[in-house]
């Protein structure tokens, strides 16, 4: 798992592109997310799985925003395509106005790597680093310099309640001590959009509410953030909540009636 770390994903510090670095997005009167008529077919063999069939959504700047559905519904698929993972088999997909599909490698690396922040269920952290070295990750893959790099991951593991763990590895740290760790990583490059993927789905309560404490902060401080959970109660933490059954997004007005909506 460690050497798939999809933050790291084609990442090439040697190069710098044309995006700029202040960590944010410019006043784009544009949503952050524009996705429309999203297709997303898997291919096994002979097999094909629709796992998106038509999605479509925006979600606006600033905004806490649940994707909420049951187990095998699309939900990673979709964190995939937003967080520039993966790309749609149909459809578009625009970030901060940019449609995604006329970017290159390089300037998706650029995307993924300083205007999107992933945290995911089963933490992603290398294991062989302390936290700081594993929160350090993202601004070396941005080319900041090592004392700089060292700076601003010691603030972000303080800014989680971590600042007297720094030096701990992963395997010595609980689970949620090791999501904090990964949410210090997430936010280091201090980028506008954070796609979480079911963040508390191996966590005990306390850590739970811990975490999406922290992920409130986030979103009260500016950034958008958009929470994957199959939970309600998780859902309910955030101010907007999109349902998806089975490959698609369903109305808000038939959201209270899911049971009949597939
Ligand atoms: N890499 C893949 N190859 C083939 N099928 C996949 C792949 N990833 C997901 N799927 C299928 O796509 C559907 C949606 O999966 P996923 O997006 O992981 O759902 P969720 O995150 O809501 O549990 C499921 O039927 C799953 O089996
Ligand atoms: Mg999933």
């Amino acid at each position: 798992m460690t050497e798939e770390d999809p933050i790291s994903l084609g990442l090439d510090d040697t190069q710098q592109v044309r995006i700029d670095d202040t960590g944010t997005y410019p006043a784009f009167s544009a949503p952050v997310i524009d996705i429309e008529d999203v297709h997303k077919i898997y291919r096994t063999g002979s097999l094909e799985v629709a796992a998106l069939r038509g999605v479509s959504l925006t979600i606006a700047a600033g905004e806490y925003v649940a994707l909420m559905g049951p187990s095998g519904s699309g939900k990673s698929t979709l964190m995939h395509i937003l967080g520039c993972l993966d790309v749609p088999t149909s459809g578009s997909y625009r970030l901060a106005g940019e449609d995604v599909s006329t970017m290159t490698e390089y300037e998706l690396a650029e995307v993924r790597n300083r205007r999107i922040g992933f945290v995911f269920q089963q933490f992603n952290l290398l294991a062989s680093l302390s936290a700081w070295r594993n929160v350090e990750l993202p601004l070396v893959y941005a080319g900041v310099d090592r004392s700089t790099r060292k700076q601003r991951a010691l603030a972000a593991l303080d800014r989680v309640g971590m600042g007297d763990r720094v030096e701990h590895r992963p395997g010595e740290l609980s689970g949620g001590q090791q999501q904090r760790v990964a949410l210090a990583r997430a936010v280091v490059s201090d980028p506008a959009l954070i796609l979480a993927d079911e963040p508390t789905g191996n966590l005990d309560s306390v850590s739970a509410r811990e975490v999406l404490d922290l992920l409130d902060e986030l979103h009260h401080s500016g950034r958008t953030v958009v929470l994957i959970t199959h939970d309600a109660d998780v859902a309910e933490t955030t101010s907007r909540t999109l349902r998806i059954w089975d490959g698609q997004i369903l109305e808000p007005s038939s959201a209270s009636a899911t049971g009949g909506a597939a």
